[in-house]
């Protein structure tokens, strides 16, 4: 598998907190890959992770613990459209807050990097989980998780 020279960043968000993050991102990281896109997941469906890109699925949690609305359909697609997804490598950015929502933490992030994982594609590194009660600037927390994972995604790729 060649090392992709492209991250794509899809985004789940209601109130644009993760969307924030991942802009940060595309121009805090820029040095380190050649190109990086952030793209919002509204309209998607499995066929976006066809590219040769090394991905990250960055999504806020809403409802009892649910994806976000723009979410939805992507999230649905996994399920509607299964299909072996063994070639795609992504790290993941959970938005949640643990003060408000103790038992539903981050979990739309969970919820994708669970169904990834059943359809074969594989989670590198930890996950970085934005907690809306404890991380006062999720743009510079998320930039600098991504400068230090990476170069480390792209050295596992290679
Ligand atoms: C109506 C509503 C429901 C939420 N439900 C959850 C939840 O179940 N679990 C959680 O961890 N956070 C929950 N949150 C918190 C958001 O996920 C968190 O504030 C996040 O940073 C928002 O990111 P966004 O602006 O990208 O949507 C909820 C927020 C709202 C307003």
């Amino acid at each position: 598998m060649p090392t992709p020279s492209k991250l794509l960043i899809l985004v789940g968000t209601m109130t644009g907190t993760a969307d924030y993050v991942a802009q940060a991102i595309e121009l805090d990281c820029a040095d380190l890959i050649g190109s990086i896109e952030v793209r919002k997941m509204d309209g998607l469906d499995t066929s976006v992770f066809d590219e040769d890109a090394l991905y990250v699925i960055c999504t806020s949690t809403y409802g009892s613990g649910d994806v976000p609305d723009n979410a939805q359909a992507l999230y649905a697609s996994l399920d509607a459209q299964p299909r072996f997804l063994g070639h795609v490598r992504y790290g993941l950015i959970a938005l949640g807050d643990s003060a408000q929502y103790p038992n539903t933490f981050a979990n739309g992030g969970r919820l994708f990097d669970a169904r990834l994982a059943d359809l074969g594609a594989v989670r590198l590194g930890e996950p970085l989980v934005l907690d809306a009660f404890t991380v006062d600037d999720p743009e510079a927390a998320g930039m600098a998780w991504c400068r230090e994972w990476l170069p480390q995604a792209l050295a596992a790729t290679a």
